[in-house]
């Protein structure tokens, strides 16, 4: 959740986070520590005010006025000149298009953008995800039962999204490892705290992938070429390509891994589904909202104005705690417990609010829906091997990997022993 090094900051209430607060810790469990809106310095010295109740969080999202996006895709960690010119070599620029977008143009590209997603596209795509899945799950299936371990990230949940995405958007020709190695890169290069070689080697990697979406955007057709009789630039149309790229299936990814691994440990949910009394529906919005693959997203203050109880100067980075607004006592019965259909379970903030809302909402719901659907009579008494691990990251999860067994551990599996067992249910 946020920075490893302010969450160790705020539980020991450190002198970091510095409590310009309007208000006492939340009722909902919270750790001391964490105000309303707090104050924080991050790795490089910028402060930032990060908001974790629900109904400021939604105040900021629906008054993009005060309240303005155009930092959603700034690098947390300032990218050096060296890997800035490694990117200037590849012709990278990021203008402003989707979620980076307060200006005129933002409904335009987004309707555009939008009509591609519309839900009767993506409710199209059922019979062909249903399917896919299922055999799928056959195959996870026949390998558990024979005793061999399943990494449900690399067989289900990586490649899912960008294959329902590519049959919705045109896409460049290009391997599919290639765009997921370039969309993690991304995420890193961006949310994460980094060093300058670091930096090097994914400003190379981000910047290569940016050409192929350069040549594509040129002569692509789809909702490129939509862009382009709208009279969208180059830039324009790569920048939307490139969002789409990285928030239209990484996230799907991320959260499908989540929200799997959150059942191997919620068996009471698992008999539920079995039985037909939990709705499927109901755990993806309950799984959105306890497991979120975005954890925080950003906007800047645009005028000086007050949050809450707190002063915020015009130019403050704001953090919206959107993990944390999920769990908000005021809007959930039980906030910390997996609760299907409990009250207030769908009025996470997994997706945003307003005028930039996801517009892929219906696509992600769909695919977890299908998933965990197809997925669910596996679940039950699965071990856990290795629980996903996630790298240090101010907004996205990034789960590495899910690898699971039936029932207890294997026996020497992959020639070795002593995986750090997580028995669930
Ligand atoms: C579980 C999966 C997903 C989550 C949690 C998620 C979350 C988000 C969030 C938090 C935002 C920012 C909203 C705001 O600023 O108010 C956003 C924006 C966006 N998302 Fe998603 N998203 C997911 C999947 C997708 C998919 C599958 C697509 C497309 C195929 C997509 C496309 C977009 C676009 C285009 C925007 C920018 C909208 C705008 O600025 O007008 N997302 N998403």
């Amino acid at each position: 959740m946020l920075f490893r090094s302010w969450t160790a900051v705020a539980d020991t209430a450190g002198p970091d986070v510095d409590a310009m607060a309007s208000g006492g810790p939340d009722a909902a469990g919270a750790r001391p520590g964490w105000p309303d809106v707090a104050s924080v310095v991050d790795h490089v010295g910028v402060r930032h005010l990060v908001v974790t109740r629900h109904a400021l969080v939604r105040q900021v999202l629906a008054d993009p006025q005060t309240y303005r996006p155009d930092n959603a895709l700034d690098a947390v960690t300032p990218v050096p000149v060296a890997a800035l010119r490694v990117l200037a070599g590849h012709r990278f620029r990021l203008p402003p298009t989707l979620a980076n977008n307060a200006g005129a143009s933002h409904p335009q590209i987004r309707a555009i953008v939008a009509e591609a997603l519309h839900p009767s596209r993506v409710e199209a795509q059922r019979g062909w995800l249903t399917g896919l899945v299922r055999r799928r799950v056959a195959r996870i299936g026949a390998a558990l039962r024979a005793g061999v371990p399943v990494d449900l990230h690399a067989e289900l949940a990586a490649d899912l999204p960008l294959l329902a995405l590519a049959r919705l958007v045109e896409l460049p020709d290009a391997p599919l490892g290639a765009v997921k190695d370039f969309a993690r890169a991304a995420l890193e290069l961006f949310w994460a705290p980094l060093d300058a070689d670091r930096q090097q080697v994914l400003a190379a990697e981000v910047g290569r992938f940016h050409r192929v979406l350069r040549d594509f955007a040129a002569t692509g057709p789809g909702l490129a070429a939509r862009l382009r009789a709208a009279g969208h630039g180059p830039d324009v149309v790569v920048g939307a390509l490139f969002f789409l790229l990285v928030a239209g299936q990484e996230t799907t990814s991320q959260f499908l891994t989540l929200l799997l691994h959150r059942l191997t440990g919620e068996p009471a949910i698992l008999a539920g589904l079995r039985r037909g009394t939990v709705d499927v529906a109901d755990v993806v919005e309950e799984g959105l909202r306890l497991e979120p693959p975005i954890v925080t997203w950003r906007r800047v203050a645009a005028v000086d104005t007050t949050l809450g109880a707190t002063a915020v100067p015009a130019g403050t980075s704001i953090v919206l705690w959107l993990a944390r607004a999920g769990r908000d006592a005021t809007v959930v019965d039980r906030p910390d417990e997996f609760v299907p259909g409990q009250r207030g379970s769908r009025r996470h903030l997994a997706f945003g609010a307003g005028a930039h809302r996801c517009v892929g909402a219906q696509l992600a719901r769909l695919e977890a829906t299908v998933v965990v659907d197809e997925l669910a009579p596996l679940l039950p008494g699965l071990t856990v091997l290795r629980p996903p691990w996630y790298p240090d990251n101010l907004t996205f999860r990034i789960p590495d990997t899910l690898l699971v067994c039936k029932e207890g551990p294997p026996v020497n599996a992959f020639g070795r022993e002593g995986f750090p067992a997580h028995r669930h249910g």
